[in-house]
């Protein structure tokens, strides 16, 4: 019978059960998985090598693996490995309970890398060999190519590098599937690298599969299993100020003749608010809109469909199982409007930056002269990592960060005197918005940025504390061009460590003045 999701007869005797092909895993190695924010992740080997590491614990044996991903997976995968303490390093993205835990509590070594530099550092053997990769495809063609599934992420570098491959064929995934990729093979490594040849978001410029040396290939595995695909979380009154906001700005560029009518391509990261972006723009007047982004999440569906959104290039989808559905339906739809690239060329530096996209993610905190903090609670508590937002923030057109103006019901504030750790300096940051109003930072110096972000984007609460300190600061400090009072400049977090809110610090820096 033919076999349409293997169609290279010469690979159908390596298909084993998931165990089997976990067994090729052994205590030490570096694994290099396929998967990108919760889709095309490895679906049945991680929980057969999580098994396998939990029985050998069991036995008093060492068993960690060394992992590597394009981003976070989910629960089948860093959830199963997280659990069983299989992992001893993880990289470049999680977003995972159970894997932030262990990092969190020290026992799991975590590196929190730029996205777009993942394949290259690789390239250059900076994680060590890689001894086997484990990918999803859709199927495998006539010729051995790897059609990849709903991600593409670092696969085609996994694929290149490893010593053994593993592929998870899973026909839950649709068949459509394919011809929707775009594979670049042209990033030769420095010095001998060319410039990439795109200029529009939505150019293809490479192949529809991944290519591999099928004497690597030493197991094969069919799945029927869904990506993590989780429940799409309605946005609340405060997402959708803050949207509203950015909208209204974005409106104001066009106005200002700083954009086109049809903006420049937009990347916008998960969640809550980016989501409350996107249903703000269907309904903003904004059409044919291009996206240069790393995810398509539910509201880049809906836009694609109502023709806000003419394209969407980007290396994975994150979708809820009402919009996989919808997908599925309509794929001959979207496949004409969705590519998905390898993660090193969604976030390429030189792409973002010729491209001029407009970045828009969310941050955990800001500081007064607009450093941004978008990974560490606290400055020592990972959160999820910084993924792909410095590849954008640094490389784009214009670089937006989001976030409500306080946590933790209100005892915490987002802007902060200094952050307690930096992932965006406030070089690479021009634009804050929270549900107060929109800051716009650039061409301003530090003294103004202060100004502008206090009077915009404070929650009244923490106003007039923010004011003291930078007033204080303006007169005392050291150095009069940023101005900071050192010892006190942190002294809200530790508030908030001792007593659980920032306020009660925030009085007692004020009275203490
Ligand atoms: N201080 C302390 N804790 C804070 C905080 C702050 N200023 N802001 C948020 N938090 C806490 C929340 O209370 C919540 O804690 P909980 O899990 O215990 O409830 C947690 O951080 C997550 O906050 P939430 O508001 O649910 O986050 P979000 O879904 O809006 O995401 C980021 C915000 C910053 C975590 C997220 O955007 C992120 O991971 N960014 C980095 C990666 C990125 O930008 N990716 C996009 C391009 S790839």
């Amino acid at each position: 019978m033919p076999d349409d999701r293997i169609r290279q007869p010469g690979l159908r005797d390596r298909v084993v059960d998931a165990a089997q092909a976990a067994a090729w895993i052994t205590p030490g190695q570096t694994v290099a998985m396929s998967g990108f924010t919760g889709s095309g992740y490895p679906k049945a080997v991680p929980l057969a090598l999580a098994a396998r590491i939990e029985a050998a614990h069991a036995a008093g044996e060492a068993f960690q693996i060394r992992l590597l991903t394009g981003a976070s997976t989910a629960p089948e995968l860093d959830g199963a490995l997280a659990k069983v303490d299989g992992l001893a390093l993880r990289l470049p993205f999680q977003s995972d309970p159970d894997a932030r835990r262990r990092i969190n509590d020290g026992s799991l070594a975590y590196i929190d890398a730029h996205l777009s530099q993942v394949a290259q550092n690789a390239w250059f053997g900076v994680y060590g060999d890689i001894d086997v990769a484990v990918v999803e495809a859709v199927a495998i063609r006539e010729d051995g190519g790897i059609v990849p599934s709903t991600s593409v992420g670092n696969s085609k570098t996994w694929l290149d590098l490893a010593k053994r491959v593993i592929v998870e064929v899973n026909d839950w995934q649709p068949p459509e599937l394919e011809g929707m990729h775009d594979i670049y093979y042209g990033t030769a490594l420095p010095p001998l690298r060319r410039p990439i040849p795109l200029e529009h978001p939505d150019e293809r410029i490479g192949e529809t599969a991944l290519r591999v040396d099928p004497e690597k290939i030493v197991a094969i595995v069919r799945t029927h299993a869904p990506d993590r695909n989780s429940p799409f979380k309605a946005s609340d009154a405060t997402s959708e100020r803050i949207a509203a906001l950015l909208i209204e700005f974005l409106q104001h560029e066009v106005a200002r003749g700083r954009m086109p009518a049809r903006l420049l391509p937009l990347q916008s990261g998960v969640g809550n608010i980016p989501n409350a972006v996107l249903a703000g723009l269907e309904r903003s007047g904004f059409r044919d809109l291009t996206a240069f982004t790393e995810v398509v999440q539910d509201g880049m569906l809906d836009l694609l469909r109502s023709g806000v959104l003419r394209s969407a290039s980007c290396t994975g989808f994150a979708l809820s199982p009402e919009a996989n559905a919808a997908f599925k339906r309509d794929i001959a739809f979207y496949r004409d409007r969705i590519l998905l690239r390898t993660q090193e060329i969604s976030n390429h530096p030189e792409l973002v930056r010729r491209l001029g996209c407009i970045g828009m993610n969310g941050m955990v905190e800001v500081d007064l002269y607009g450093n941004v903090n978008s990974t560490h609670i606290m400055g020592s508590r990972m959160q999820n990592g910084i993924g792909g937002s410095g590849d954008f923030a640094r490389n784009g057109f214009l670089s937006i960060f989001m976030s409500p103006s306080t946590a933790k019901g209100g005892r915490i504030s987002s802007l902060v005197p200094m952050v307690s750790h930096v992932d965006h300096t406030e070089h690479d940051v021009s634009i804050v918005v929270t549900e107060q109003g929109v800051a716009d930072l650039r061409g301003l110096s530090p003294k103004q940025r202060a100004r502008v972000l206090i009077d915009r984007c404070a929650h009244p609460d923490y106003r007039d504390a923010l004011d003291d300190y930078f007033a204080r600061a303006c007169r005392t400090s050291y150095g009069k061009h940023t101005p900071h009072l050192l010892p006190e400049a942190l002294s809200w977090h530790q508030r908030w460590l001792d007593t659980g809110d920032m306020r009660s610090g925030a009085t007692v820096t004020a009275s203490a003045s």
